[in-house]
């Protein structure tokens, strides 16, 4: 409801608010004023992202590699998609409730539709054997997003991209990028062999000069982090996606030119470093958990509920956000964790116990 200044003006010791021109004036003036004042103080809220749903229909459903399926959705009215950068992922929300995130592998920048592929896994937590099995043409498929946490710089000159299996998905757009930008670019591409090498040809088209292919049934082995990072020089950009050994080892050997940008994405949880035991206890039944030293809370939790809400298991999807009721927590996420609030994929305690609501 509007309120004039009539109203608000001060009674006089009587309780009259009387009109005169002289104090109607200095009043309006004062309103005025104060108004100002209130603008200069005023901040705009914090934006935080859209958190949309979006159901997309699925319009093909390919065997990339013998493990591999490779999901084209498509907005069901043909429209466009949200718009997106390569190493973008979306956030897949299955029918049983699980999230999982998987990154965008079509052409740049494509609006029509995007491509997903998905690497199954059988001693996983059961998302990959759900994307296999629960999806195919013609049904439904709902996500959230497109977010980015592994772009490509836009100073890059020089870049290095190394990839083990799977981790070939956030990557290729980027080299399609990278050749059109001109960025002088080399890429190694490394896998148990060629067969199990999605989207392997689609990547040695590009540019056939620039790509070296490492199969290790063909060499007898794996690569060592010499072979992977073989040409790249102090001040070569590194981006590497695939399995958590190979991670580790690129930037450990990465350590030494630490003023080179080095850019990794991860489809598993990175390792618990300086881990100390404690206890999580959950409020809701009393239960009290012990995490040891090398595992998550999230794992502890999830053997005891495997219905256990989570998505990235690294800290930055929020999927796996509780409030903390009592304890101190160790914060560890990339993104923002309240002072009531634990990332228990990847934040640890201070305390012997935190008591979770949960
Ligand atoms: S599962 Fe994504 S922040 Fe924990």
């Amino acid at each position: 409801m509007s309120q004039s200044i009539w109203s608000t003006r001060p009674a006089d010791l009587y309780g009259r608010r009387r009109r005169d021109r002289f104090s109607t004036v200095l009043w309006g003036v004062r309103v005025l004023l104060e108004g100002f004042a209130a603008m200069s103080r005023w901040k705009p809220s914090r934006v935080r992202p859209v958190q949309r749903k979006i159901a997309a229909v699925i319009t093909q459903r390919e065997l990339v590699a013998p493990d591999v399926v490779a999901l084209t959705l498509a907005d069901p009215d043909g429209g466009l998609l949200p718009s997106w950068t390569p190493g973008g992922h979306i956030d897949v929300v299955l029918p049983s409730g699980r999230r999982r995130q998987y990154s965008l592998c079509g052409l740049p920048g494509r609006r029509t539709d995007y491509r997903i592929a998905v690497r199954r896994i059988a001693d996983g937590g059961g998302g990959s054997i759900e994307m296999h099995e629960a999806f195919d043409v013609g049904g439904t498929l709902v996500f959230e997003g497109p977010r980015n946490a592994f772009c490509l710089g836009t100073a890059e000159r020089d870049v290095l991209f190394v990839i083990g299996g799977i981790g070939v998905t956030p990557i290729l757009p980027m080299i399609q990028v990278a050749e059109q930008r001109g960025i002088d670019w080399r890429a190694i591409y490394a896998g148990r062999s060629r067969e199990y090498m999605p989207f392997l040809d689609e990547l040695v088209s590009v540019a056939p000069a620039r790509v070296t292919i490492w199969a290790d049934d063909e060499h007898r082995g794996f690569a060592t982090v010499d072979d992977l990072l073989a040409g790249a020089g102090p001040t070569t950009a590194v981006y590497v996606c695939g399995p958590p050994p190979m991670l580790e080892a690129v930037r450990a050997a990465r350590v030494e030119h630490a003023d080179a940008p080095l850019h990794y994405e991860r489809f598993s949880p990175p390792p618990i470093v300086d881990g100390i035991p404690f206890e999580l206890e959950l409020a809701r039944s009393g239960t009290v958990l012990r995490v040891p030293a090398n595992r998550s809370a999230l794992e502890v939790m999830s053997d005891r509920d495997p219905t256990t809400a989570y998505s990235c298991q690294q800290g930055f999807c929020g999927t796996c956000k509780v409030k903390v009721l009592a304890g101190q927590v160790d914060r560890r996420g990339r993104t923002a964790e309240g002072d009531d609030e634990m990332l228990v994929c990847v934040s640890r305690a201070k305390s012997d116990r935190i008591v979770v609501d949960a």
